[in-house]
Formats: C-alpha cells, sequence, structure tokens
C-alpha cells in the first residue's frame, strides 16, 4: 500500500499504526485530506485515515499531519488489503468522476472494497451534492435513490436523507463543502447509516 508523507511515499504498515486507537476513520477520496485533519486534530483516540487516487491533492496535507492520521494513495474502487476490518466509520464526501459513479452504479469492487475495510457495525456517510449528481445525470432526489440501492445491495444501510444548504455544508470540515456553501448550487445530501444494521442517526452536517 502506498502512503504519502510530503514528497516521499512508501509502503506503510497503516494497521500497525493505527494499533492503540479506539476507533479508524477512512475518508475515500479525501482530496486535500482536510477532513482527516480535522478528525485526528480534534479526536486523539481516533486514527484517521485518507485515501485519494489523486498524489498531488494529498502532498501538503500529508507533510503537516500528526501521528495518528495518514493519507493512502489508491483507487477507491480497487482498495488496498492492508485497510481490511480497520474501519470503525467510513465517510466518502461530495465524491465525483468514478468515485461518484462507483457508487451510482453500485460497481462491486467499491462496494466490496467497502465492505471489507469496515468493521462489523461500522458507521458509514456519504454526502452527494447536486452539481456532481446533475453531471452524471441525476437530480438530488434520485441520486440519493439510486446510491441508497446500491448501498443496501453492498451490505449497508442507510437511514432518511438528510438535505442539506448552504449552512450545514458550510459546518462541514471538507474543502469541497466550503466551496459548494458560497456556489451555485449549495445543496447536497447525506445518508448516514451502518453495515448490516438499521440504527441511523440523524446529524449530518
Ligand atoms: C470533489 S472532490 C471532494 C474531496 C473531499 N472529499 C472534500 O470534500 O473536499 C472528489 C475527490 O474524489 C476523488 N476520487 C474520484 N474518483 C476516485 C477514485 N476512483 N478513487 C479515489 N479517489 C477518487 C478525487 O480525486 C477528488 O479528490
Amino acid at each position: 500500500m502506498e502512503c504519502i508523507r510530503g514528497k516521499t511515499s512508501a509502503g506503510i504498515d497503516a494497521a500497525g499504526l493505527a494499533a492503540g486507537y479506539d476507533d479508524v476513520l477512512i475518508d475515500v477520496g479525501t482530496g486535500d485530506g482536510r477532513y482527516v485533519m480535522h478528525v485526528a486534530r480534534t479526536r486523539p483516540s481516533w486514527f484517521a485515515v485518507g485515501v485519494d487516487a489523486c498524489r498531488e491533492n494529498l502532498r501538503k496535507a500529508s507533510r503537516r499531519a500528526p501521528a495518528n492520521a495518514l493519507y493512502v494513495i489508491a483507487n477507491a474502487l480497487a482498495l488496498p488489503k492492508e485497510l481490511d476490518g480497520m474501519a470503525s466509520k467510513v465517510t466518502i464526501n461530495f465524491p465525483w468522476g468514478s468515485l461518484l459513479v462507483g457508487l451510482l452504479d453500485g460497481e462491486p469492487g467499491l462496494l466490496e472494497g467497502l465492505l471489507a475495510i469496515a468493521r462489523p457495525g461500522a458507521a458509514l456517510e456519504v454526502r452527494l451534492n447536486a452539481g456532481a449528481l446533475a453531471d452524471a445525470g441525476y437530480t438530488l432526489e434520485s441520486g440519493d435513490t439510486r446510491v441508497r440501492r446500491a448501498l443496501h445491495a453492498g451490505g449497508f444501510e442507510a437511514g432518511d436523507p438528510v438535505w442539506l444548504d448552504a449552512r450545514d455544508l458550510r459546518r462541514c470540515h471538507t474543502t469541497w463543502a466550503k466551496r459548494l456553501a458560497y456556489g451555485r448550487d449549495p445543496r447536497a445530501v447525506c445518508l448516514r447509516g451502518r453495515l448490516g444494521s438499521h440504527s441511523v442517526l440523524r446529524d449530518c452536517a
């Protein structure tokens, strides 16, 4: 598995680094890694892992990463086996490109990977924005329905959708959320659920 720290990238034993932490967050499609940094700094008992296919995005955050944060360069449609069974929480914030299409189409490589990295009962949060869904040919509502169905087939149960507006997006600790909040179409939806469980939480901002 390729991990990045500033300009250098190397194979690192993620499970070894995460040992001793109560919980592990894996943020798939992490972009510039801001959300991972936020979780690592505000929750010292958590180990936070950001995964993105784009090396350039991760360079800056990885250089400043605290001991309980790690950035991994990987395709979400083929998540590294080294992450298997680690996550007590998986997040996917404002995906685009093949990650969004994978969610909409229930791409087996993506869903099997998400299931594999999750511990039993792991929490899942997926935030989808209207603009990215429109580019993929869906409304916010139809995209939500389609992704929910795909997640269900993949073993994740999502509760009722939580609709997010500009105010909610401003409270999200990701770079893309901030950008969307001040953009042309600040609408999004959050699907929140658990692996194989019907107990879901409501507050998604
Ligand atoms: C709109 S950005 C959102 C970034 C971040 N989650 C945020 O909220 O600021 C979407 C991210 O998904 C990543 N992505 C798209 N397809 C991917 C794939 N197949 N595997 C890994 N990352 C992917 C992109 O590289 C990009 O960083």
